[in-house]
């Protein structure tokens, strides 16, 4: 068994509090005008910064550091937080799949067996996000994928497709179309019939999370299973092209819309016999969908029809619910997290966020697990966001509410341990409304100073970090840096993460005078927080833990 007990620090004491607060999409790039963080007015990050150097430093989010495929991945919530709670950098979904359809291992594993059961008789359907934005799916993946089924004796393709336009650029949609409706030409020359049969905008169909909205996941369901949508077309390239031409379309929002044969049938409803699977390896926004396919007893919406399938996901989504049951690909074992530590070693701990960032510091924070460690020690608190609207319209969020609720849980006294996401960066980021961004910059900063002032009052401490990149920089730019013009000769807005680092403060009247950030670990990323803050609650991190970001020295 596991060894909980974590050993005394030896020079930090137990008993303060510590404060973590993780900004959404908040990176540190070159100040210019599409740099809504500089934009905007942040005193309080800014004093972070500037007030005391040996306790703000930058540290790696993206790529290798989180454990993707490359440098040229951008850093995203569910490695970001993964790596921040369990304090080690592991392979994450994207690049284990990878590997597994690189090896071909995929398709020799009972997953995939259990899937293949259905290609006598049934279709295939693939359900997952078009995109190659390397976030939650990636095209590559499904073309190998594809190619891998029809070598494999699939008879009946069909392809349910979410359109992006958030990991990557608005508009994009239309080229991943073409790449896909090529392949699946292929597959048709060798006699497979293969089509694409249902679509929809990612945040408009399926891809909810964290329960914020089940109406999402329903208008994804009618499309797919039971083939009903408000909107008809001869085939995805027109559906997408037409829908995209309405005023204030686009690809993250498109409404659901099914193809249809010459007699205006749809082409691909999921019925008994089938085979399903959703191929998007990032767990959040494929719980919902999974547990509507997988679960016999299901009341969030009335399913109408509940097909006898053989579903399996890319991955498992949830260790804990072990959602789904099937998948063709094991998800990276995120055991022996930060979190579990503490609270084997008595730390309480409070969690708090807005509903769509909710699962950030709980569900990813503890490695893709839901629910407590020990319901005892652990509160978990959830405010419910805003729906049916896109964040742009209301960029404040809820970041008051989340730092009222740290704040007051600060001052309770009953928390060793206050944590927090802050979305505002992040969601208002992905619309590309740069005026909001900045608004959303600024209620972020707002909602720090609430924390820090409660830190100060308690005699605690704080740790101010990100996940990701986002609000920083809102534009495309070429490999020197210029921004990109679109045909429109207008900047080309970048809805997406970036590549950036994130900056990390640390501080506050709890911390010993001679804690700094050592300057021997020039390439610290966000799984190196971790022991920093069981440092900070006077605790050494366990030895297999990236190693901490400070260091005491004596005055
Ligand atoms: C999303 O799911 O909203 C985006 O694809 C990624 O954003 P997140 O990683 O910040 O959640
Ligand atoms: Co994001």
């Amino acid at each position: 068994g596991v060894s909980w007990k974590l050993a005394d620090h030896p020079k930090l004491p137990k008993g303060k509090q510590v404060a973590v607060v993780v900004l959404d999409g908040w990176g540190e790039a070159k100040p210019n005008e599409y740099n809504c963080i500089h934009v905007a007015e942040t005193p309080c990050m800014d004093s972070l910064k500037t007030g005391a150097p040996e306790r703000w430093r930058l540290v790696r989010a993206h790529g290798t550091a989180v454990g993707l495929p490359t440098e040229d991945d951008m850093g995203n919530s569910e490695v970001g937080h993964n790596a921040l709670g369990a304090g080690r950098i592991f392979a994450q979904g994207a690049k284990l799949v990878d590997l597994a359809l690189a090896s071909g291992k995929i398709f020799e594993d009972d997953g995939f067996k259990y899937i293949k059961e259905s290609f006598e008789n049934g279709t295939l359907h693939l359900i997952g996000l078009l995109s190659d934005g390397g976030v939650h799916s990636r095209l590559d993946q499904l073309q190998l994928l594809l190619k891998g089924v029809g070598e494999r004796g699939v008879k009946r393709v069909r392809v349910h497709i979410l359109t992006d336009g958030r990991d990557v650029l608005d508009g994009s949609s239309v080229g991943f179309v073409e790449t896909l409706e090529d392949d699946l030409a292929k597959l048709r020359e060798k006699g497979i019939d293969a089509k694409v049969a249902s679509g929809g905008g990612r945040m408009n169909v399926t891809m909810d999370r964290y329960e914020n909205d089940w109406n999402v996941v329903k208008r994804g369901w009618d499309a797919q299973v039971l083939g009903e949508a408000p909107y008809k077309f001869k085939s995805a390239l027109e559906a997408i092209k037409t829908l995209r031409a309405e005023p204030k379309a686009n690809d993250q929002y498109l409404p659901p819309f099914v193809i249809v044969d010459e007699n205006g049938k749809a082409v691909g409803p999921i019925v008994d016999g089938d085979a399903v699977v959703t191929f998007n390896f990032r767990a959040d926004r494929m719980v919902m969908i999974a547990k509507a396919l997988e679960y016999e007893n299901f009341d969030k919406f009335d399913r109408v029809r509940f097909p006898k399938i053989h579903y399996a996901g890319m991955l498992q989504y949830d260790g804990e619910l072990k959602l789904p049951s099937r998948y063709l690909v094991s998800p990276p074992e995120i055991d022996r997290t930060s979190g579990e530590y503490l609270v084997h070693n008595g730390i309480r701990t409070f969690a708090c966020s807005e509903t769509v960032k909710f699962g950030h510091v709980t569900f990813f924070w503890n490695g893709n697990r839901s629910g407590y460690f020990n319901a005892e020690l652990e509160q978990y608190v959830e405010i419910p966001s805003d729906s049916g609207i896109t964040f742009n319209e209301q960029p404040k969020m809820k970041a008051l509410e989340i730092a009222e609720k740290a704040r007051d849980a600060i001052l309770s006294g009953k928390f060793d341990q206050v944590r927090v996401n802050l979305p505002n960066g992040d969601m208002v980021g992905h619309t590309g409304d740069i005026e909001a961004t900045v608004v959303a910059c600024k209620a972020a900063d707002a909602a720090v100073k609430m924390i820090l002032d409660a830190i100060e009052q308690v005699g605690g401490i704080y740790v101010v970090t990100a996940d990701h990149g986002n609000a920083e920089d809102m534009v495309k730019r070429d490999k020197s840096g210029k921004p990109l013009l679109g045909k429109d000769g207008k900047i080309q807005i970048l809805t997406s993460h970036t590549l950036e680092p994130v900056p990390i403060a640390i501080g506050g009247p709890g911390l010993s005078p001679g804690v700094r950030f050592r300057n021997d670990v020039p390439t610290g990323g966000l799984a190196n927080v971790a022991a920093t803050v069981m440092n900070l609650h006077g605790f050494e991190a366990p030895s297999d833990y990236e190693t901490t970001l400070i260091e005491v020295v004596d005055n």
